[in-house]
């Protein structure tokens, strides 16, 4: 790792796209949308984003309101309350082009949404602690295990910071990196990053907006997340966290 390789990805080079072929110009079929599950997994309903009533919550308020909170109170999310913070991070409005591409309530470059949101839950009301994936198209939560010890694992996987585990639930997103690839191969990764800061910076203003508050956090061991998620680290693998409770 130098500096130069740093900052020549932070650079767009979208102006050598005409050199790129991408697997959708050789019209290879697209990935989907939604990281699969098996049927027959544990599936919990979330309140669907019509039910969901926040009262009048001025947008400018919760604007100014907006900190990263590392310390937070122990009392339990509702389900209602986790749902709407789901909604907002990743929900989907419209599946257009049968398929093709999904809009959300966050953008994202090309509509390509290769992000994946995963949820380590210690204190939500009517829902067993547990790691959980979220699923946009159907907005339900699937169980994939209930992890012994997953505060202290969680905290471990973080460097040390304790108030990532020490919360009501941490979200943790991956990136499938291929899905933004199929469309603009090596011209991906940037974008893919920036998808991921749209996705917390909703996550911080809808936290705010339900007296909850959260931080986001970089400083995690990759190696660490990506085996407690059970994913493999190259075609999917964790970019950020953020931890979530009552403030
Ligand atoms: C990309 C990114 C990574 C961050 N990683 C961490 C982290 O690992 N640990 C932490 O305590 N805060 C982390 N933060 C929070 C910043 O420290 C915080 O945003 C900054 O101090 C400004 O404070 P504010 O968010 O309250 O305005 C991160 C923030 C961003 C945007």
């Amino acid at each position: 790792m130098d500096i130069a390789t740093g900052r020549n990805f932070l650079r767009s080079n979208w102006e050598k796209r005409s050199e790129i072929i991408s697997d959708q110009q050789k019209n290879i079929p697209q990935p989907p949308l939604e990281k699969s599950f098996d049927e027959g997994s544990k599936l919990y309903d979330l309140i669907s984003p019509d039910e969901i009533d926040l009262g009048n919550v001025p947008l400018k308020k919760v604007i100014e309101k907006r900190k990263s909170r590392r310390k937070f109170k122990n009392v339990p999310l509702t389900i209602e309350e986790l749902s709407f913070l789901l909604w907002a991070i990743q929900g989907v409005k419209e599946i257009v082009k049968n398929g093709y591409a999904t809009f959300r309530t966050v953008p994202s470059a090309g509509a390509r949404h290769p992000l994946e949101t995963y949820l380590a839950v210690y204190n939500v009301e009517d829902l067993p602690k547990g790691l959980y994936r979220y699923l946009p198209l159907e907005h339900k939560l699937l169980l994939i295990e209930q992890v012994e010890n997953l505060t202290e694992k969680i905290i471990d996987a973080c460097m040390g910071q304790r108030f990532a585990g020490e919360c009501a639930v941490t979200f943790i997103w991956t990136a499938i990196p291929y899905r933004t690839e199929w469309r603009y191969s090596i011209l991906s990764h940037k974008v893919i990053l920036l998808d991921a800061g749209h996705v917390c910076q909703n996550l911080y203003l809808a936290s705010e907006a339900i007296n909850c508050g959260t931080c986001a956090i970089a400083a995690y061991d990759q190696q660490k997340m990506d085996e407690l998620l059970g994913v493999d680290g190259y075609d999917e693998l964790t970019i950020y966290v953020a931890p979530v409770g009552k403030i």
